[in-house]
């Protein structure tokens, strides 16, 4: 049985005034969904008042999620600590979801080095984040968000920046998790990267979020051709 993850009520999201409307929708466990639609649209926005980080407008955000690091996010401008290494950004992530009281140093260190090898980053462990390539950051992202292991990954645009054979990596890792039942939001502009993960989709446009399987995306791209 799939468990019921997020609820979203009669949602509007926005800031002075609103960029999507109404949105009522569940995400239940091992979903990948991904949210389409143009720059400047909300989709950001919506995510980030998924993850709290934006007061709704209007309507309810629940969350039915382990209390600690539940829930994770891939920020589109990473947030990664510029100064510190990967080694130590990637353990944020482990320190979200093992806080000192809960599992040992030991589980949390395997989690660490597994989430930096498993984005082919060893030989960059001890680098400071600024020496780092844009895709290589986005790799540390991903990274922290694997040593997480959140229950509900939010992942704004996590695949850009990434030649096609390390997206592959980068799918294959985050499927680590969505095959274990962790479920994943993810924002992104490109069909095939959509194609090869998405179960199913958030299309916005005119401030209206569409709910649509793959096959009704499909259908409604070839009616727009
Ligand atoms: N903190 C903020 N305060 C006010 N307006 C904002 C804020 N953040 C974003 N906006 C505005 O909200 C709109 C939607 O922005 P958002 O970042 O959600 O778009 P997006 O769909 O993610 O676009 P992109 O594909 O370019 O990342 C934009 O017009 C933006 O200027
Ligand atoms: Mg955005």
């Amino acid at each position: 049985m799939s468990e019921l993850l997020l609820k979203l009520t009669n949602l509007n999201v926005g800031f002075s005034e609103d960029l999507v409307q109404d949105v009522s929708l569940e995400v239940r466990s091992g979903e990948i969904i991904a949210v389409l639609g143009q720059s400047g649209i909300g989709k950001t926005t919506l995510i980030r008042t998924i993850a709290g980080l934006v007061q709704p407008r209007q309507g309810s955000v629940e969350l039915n999620l382990p209390e600690h690091g539940g829930l994770g996010y891939i920020p589109q401008r990473l947030g990664l600590v510029r100064h510190a290494s990967v080694y130590h950004n990637v353990n944020l992530g482990a320190r979200a979801s093992l806080p000192w009281f809960k599992g040992s140093r030991e589980e949390r260190a395997r989690r660490v080095t597994s989430a930096i090898a498993a984005m082919g980053l060893e030989e960059k462990t001890l680098e400071p984040i600024r020496r780092l390539s844009g895709g290589q950051l986005r790799r540390v992202a991903t990274a922290r968000a694997l040593a997480q292991q959140p229950k509900l990954l939010l992942a704004d645009e996590f695949l850009s920046e990434l030649d096609h054979t390390t997206v592959d990596v980068v799918v294959d890792a985050v499927k680590t998790l969505t095959d274990d039942g962790h479920s994943l939001v993810m924002v992104e502009h490109h069909e095939e990267n959509v194609e090869m993960i998405a179960t199913r989709i958030w299309l916005i446009e005119n401030q209206q979020l569409i709910d649509m399987t793959i096959d009704e995306w499909h259908k409604k791209m070839e009616e727009e051709e």
